[in-house]
């Protein structure tokens, strides 16, 4: 009986600290508070790059999928020919372009990136907000721009994205500089 126990002692030792290591290292920051056992994507659409890089930081912080939104036609390099010719029509005439997709039924909470384009989303996120059923799941959107802030994106996605709830956005301007890890991550803490 002895010899048994001392043969099974270090066994069921070894199996409990096991146990422990991976209890203690569960937690590997990716995923915390509200967030934790949700299934995520984080959705963005970049021109210059700014929304591109937040999103991958963000994605560093939370986990899930990320995704591009690209417009099938792609808009050009030049910034006056985006900006003031393509991006303004579209802007005028109302135009969501055709993008490419993801099947967003998956997820439970969508991270929407857009830059501030003409005092509102990127017309390419207008269009994956519409091809989307988002009823009962949650959006989170992060918005860059070059100084007029996030205007009331939020609000203009909850219109496109029926039946979600729209939680409040991160903003930055343009790529948030040196302190832009911190802040998403105090972002991401209070969601
Ligand atoms: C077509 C276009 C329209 C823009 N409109 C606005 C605007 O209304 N307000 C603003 O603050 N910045 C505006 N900007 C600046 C961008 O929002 C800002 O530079 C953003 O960080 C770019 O993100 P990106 O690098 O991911 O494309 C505009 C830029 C472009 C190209």
């Amino acid at each position: 009986m002895k010899k048994i126990l001392l043969i099974l002692l270090p066994v069921i030792l070894i199996a409990g600290f096991t146990l422990l290591y991976q209890k203690v290292n569960a937690d590997d920051g990716t995923k915390t508070g509200g967030l934790m056992d949700k299934k995520i994507l984080i959705a963005y659409f970049s021109w210059g790059g700014n929304t591109r890089s937040i999103a991958q930081k963000i994605h560093a912080q939370t986990g899930g999928d990320i995704f591009e939104i690209k417009p099938v036609t792609p808009y050009p390099n030049d910034y006056n020919e985006t900006a003031y010719g393509i991006a303004k029509e579209q802007k005028d005439k109302g135009i969501h372009p055709p993008i490419n997709n993801i099947d967003a039924a998956p997820y439970d909470v969508i991270f929407v990136g857009t830059p501030a384009w003409w005092y509102t989303m990127a017309p390419p996120v207008m269009t994956f907000l519409e091809n989307n059923n988002f009823e009962g799941k949650t959006i989170v959107p992060f918005i860059t721009h070059g100084g007029g802030g996030g205007y009331t994106i939020d609000k203009d996605m909850e219109k496109l994205a029926k039946g979600s709830t729209v939680l409040k956005p991160l903003v930055v301007y343009e790529n948030g500089g040196p302190g832009i890890d911190k802040e998403i991550k105090s972002w991401i803490d209070k969601l």
